[in-house]
């Protein structure tokens, strides 16, 4: 029996035909969790209703409420689902390096018997591995892979995807990346995707200026022809050690402001080099990592209301610290969670795998985790308005769980617990 290549979009699950076409229709649910912010109390942070039922109707949420305020005799609308469990937003990864080709799982061996993720970096490997695979792949071949990825992710509970470039190194390749994820992103039926270009992620071999003219090219040249094209909504750079500095940060930092396009920086993976300071002057959106931050960068990032992007599964897999959640909580830092998936640090497409994580490792309460996966992450994204929560006016993007309560949600299941994932009011992936 032939099977597919590995990355190819021959589909792993299959996707239920459209099930509601646009119907008005309800969903009662034992448990709600709406996280919408004029239910939340003390108490209640997510805003649970018990004994629930919404109104799906064009794709958008038209009412919510308790199941008899909703479903009373005389309304005539057809309950579409009927959960005895848990039902959520749909779930928002606001971090990942998703639109990737190859394996780096030779790699990850000589690591997992102690090799180290920098050294390996430094000689040709990590990055740079994945960067010969996506030259090497067509634009078709990485939407392929793209498209995969998403629908394994929506049968996670996700509905919507923050996808970086970043492995392409070059003009072309960074733009094909790009393309693959606007290609991608043209499907109705996966998870929502908002573009970010990683501008700032390795130095490629040919680069021989170094890494303040390369970061120099891409500011003025790269990122004004990607933004003009409209791929990229936000603008990413990687701020470390072994990465970029500040100051070879700041000029492709600005000119992405400067074009109207959003920020987020990979900032204090291995080591605190500024780049929290330089993403709270900047206004970013969020800045995501920080295993290493100092108290001043924590108190810039309150002060700007710049969110900060955990990911948990990174710093597992590479054996790290927590970031200091208390620190960041205490001062008042939105918190969120993402799964960074990429084939180095973070191979995995599984954003509650990070949320189990996140509460096992980083000590997030659950709230604190579900919050950052779906309302604080849409919000980040500049999503607020269209999904990350159980509201009127925003879209139907929900997971329905078969799991009773939302603490079991983070639970390290390692296998897919919703029962159907709604993206505009219509199934994009359904289990059982
Ligand atoms: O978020 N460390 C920077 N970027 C990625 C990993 C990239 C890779 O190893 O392919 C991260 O961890
Ligand atoms: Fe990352």
């Amino acid at each position: 029996m032939d099977l597919p290549r590995p990355d190819s979009d021959l589909p792993a699950l299959s996707r239920p035909g459209p099930l509601l076409g646009g119907r008005r229709f309800a969903i009662a649910a034992r448990r709600l969790v709406t996280c919408d912010p004029s239910r939340a109390s003390t108490g209640d942070p997510l805003g649970v209703i018990e004994d629930a039922a919404l109104i799906v109707r064009g794709g958008a949420v038209e009412a919510v409420g308790r199941r008899h305020e909703i479903l009373h005799p005389g309304a005539g609308i057809e309950i579409a689902f009927e959960a005895a469990g848990v039902v959520t937003p749909g779930l928002v990864d606001c971090h990942t390096h998703a639109p990737w080709v190859g394996s780096r799982d030779a790699e990850y061996a000589v690591r997992m018997a102690g090799g180290d993720y920098e050294a390996i970096a430094a000689a040709g490997g990590g990055i740079l591995a994945s960067m010969r695979a996506v030259r090497a792949a067509t634009t078709g071949e990485l939407a392929a892979a793209l498209r995969a990825r998403l629908l394994r992710m929506a049968a996670l509970g996700v509905t919507a995807v923050e996808a970086k470039s970043g492995y392409g190194l070059d003009e072309a390749s960074e733009r094909k990346q790009l393309e693959a994820i606007a290609e991608a992103g043209k499907d109705a039926r996966l998870p929502r995707v908002v573009p970010t270009y990683l501008a700032l992620h390795a130095l490629p071999p040919e680069a021989a200026g170094g890494r303040a003219a390369y970061a120099g090219l891409v500011a003025r040249s790269w990122l004004p022809a990607i933004a003009a094209a409209g791929l990229a909504r936000y603008v990413d750079a990687y701020i470390d050690r072994s990465a970029f500095s500040v100051d070879e940060a700041r000029p492709v930092l600005e000119r992405a402001r400067a074009l109207g396009l959003g920020v987020r920086a990979h900032v204090g993976q291995f080591a605190d080099v500024g780049g929290a300071a330089l993403a709270a002057e900047l206004g970013a959106a969020s800045v995501d990592h920080l295993e290493q931050v100092a108290p001043e960068g924590i108190a810039a990032l309150a002060r700007a209301g710049v969110a900060a992007a955990l990911l948990p599964v990174a710093s597992f897999t590479l054996r790290q610290a927590p970031p200091p959640v208390a620190a960041l909580r205490a001062a008042g830092v939105s918190l969120l969670v993402g799964s960074d998936a990429n084939p180095g640090t973070a191979p995995t497409e599984s954003l509650p795998l990070a949320l189990a994580l996140a509460v096992r490792l980083y000590g997030l309460t659950v709230a604190e985790a579900i919050l950052g996966a779906t309302r604080e992450a849409a919000r980040s994204l500049g999503l607020g308005d269209v999904c990350g929560a159980v509201r009127p006016g925003l879209r139907a993007d929900l997971a329905i769980w078969d799991l009773p309560h939302e603490n079991a949600i983070v639970q390290p299941w390692g296998t897919p617990r919703a029962l159907a994932v709604l993206r505009d009011g219509e199934v994009v992936a359904a289990h059982g």
